[in-house]
C-alpha cells in the first residue's frame, strides 16, 4: 500500500496504550503500511505560556521539542493518537502537547490527514474523551476517522481490522471523496470568519491557501443540505463577529 503512519503514545508507561499501538503496527505491516511509534514522554514538551504569540505572530518562545514533533506529524499519510484515560480525560502530557498546537487551530497544516484516536481505561470516560480528541482533529483541519477503545478487562482482545477500516479507507481514497461532517464544515466557517475579520496572520495564510472563498479546506463531497446549512451559519457568524 506504500503508506506511512505515525502512532503517538501519551502514556509514560509502555503498557496498555502502547501495546495497542504495537498490535496495530504489526497488523499494518502485513498490509504494507509502515508505522512509526513515538512516545511523547521521550520528548521535552513545555507548558503553554499563554502569550498567544503563536496565534498572533506565528512565533513560540519555548525552546523544546514541540515544533520538531509537529513537523514530524506533517510527514505522514495518517496519524494515530493514543492515550490512557486519566480522570475521564486524556493524559496531561497529551493535553500539554495539544495546547502547544494552538497555531494549527487558526492556520491548519494537517489538511485531509486521517486521524484515528485510541483510548485505554479501567472502565470510564471512553466516549467523552474520544469526542474531545476527535474535536481536536477537526480543529487541526485533519480528518477524524475510527475510534478504538479498550478497558483493562478487554485489553487482551486483539484489534480487529474492522476497527481501523475507515482509517485505512481514508488513507487510500482520493481526498475529493472525503465527506466532511457538518461539525467540520462549521469549524471551517468559524475560523474563516476569524481569519477574514479578526487575525491578520490568519488572513494572509487563508488567502495564500485560497480558503477565503471556499466551503472547506479541500474539494470534498458536501451534500446540498450541509452546504445550505453551513452557508447560513457562515453568514450569521460573519455578521456577529466585529472586524478588528
Ligand atoms: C492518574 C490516573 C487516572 C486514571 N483515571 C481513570 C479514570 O478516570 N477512569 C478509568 O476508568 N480509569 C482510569 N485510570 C486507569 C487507566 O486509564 C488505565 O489503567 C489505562 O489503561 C492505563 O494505560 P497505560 O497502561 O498505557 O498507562 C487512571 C489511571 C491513572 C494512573
Amino acid at each position: 500500500m506504500n503508506k506511512k503512519v505515525l502512532g503517538i503514545n501519551s502514556s509514560k508507561r509502555k503498557k496498555n496504550t502502547y501495546k495497542i499501538l504495537q498490535d496495530i503496527k504489526e497488523q499494518f505491516a502485513h498490509i504494507g503500511i509502515d508505522m512509526d511509534i513515538i512516545n511523547l514522554h521521550d520528548y521535552n514538551i513545555g507548558e503553554c505560556m499563554g502569550c498567544e504569540n503563536c496565534i498572533i505572530r506565528d512565533k513560540c518562545h519555548i525552546n523544546d521539542d514541540v515544533s520538531m514533533i509537529m513537523n514530524k506529524m506533517k510527514e505522514y499519510d495518517g496519524i494515530i493518537i493514543a492515550t490512557p484515560i486519566y480522570l475521564n480525560n486524556i493524559s496531561g502530557k497529551l493535553k500539554t502537547f495539544f495546547d502547544r498546537t494552538c497555531k494549527w487551530v487558526h492556520r491548519p497544516e494537517l489538511i485531509g490527514i486521517p486521524i484515528m484516536n485510541i483510548v485505554t481505561t479501567a472502565s470510564s470516560g471512553i466516549s467523552s474523551t474520544l469526542k474531545y480528541m476527535n474535536n481536536v482533529s477537526i480543529l487541526w483541519g485533519a480528518f477524524p476517522t475510527d475510534n478504538i477503545s479498550r478497558k483493562v478487562t478487554t485489553m487482551d482482545i486483539k484489534i480487529k481490522p474492522k476497527e481501523y477500516k475507515n482509517f485505512i479507507n481514508h488513507l487510500v481514497m482520493p481526498k475529493k471523496s472525503y465527506k466532511p461532517s457538518l461539525n467540520q464544515l462549521m469549524n471551517f466557517a468559524v475560523f474563516k470568519v476569524l481569519a477574514l475579520k479578526v487575525i491578520q496572520t490568519d488572513k494572509e495564510y487563508w488567502e495564500k491557501k485560497g480558503w477565503d472563498n471556499k466551503t472547506y479546506y479541500i474539494d470534498a463531497k458536501i451534500n446540498i443540505i450541509k452546504k445550505i446549512t453551513v452557508k447560513s451559519f457562515y453568514r450569521m457568524m460573519y455578521k456577529k463577529i466585529n472586524k478588528v
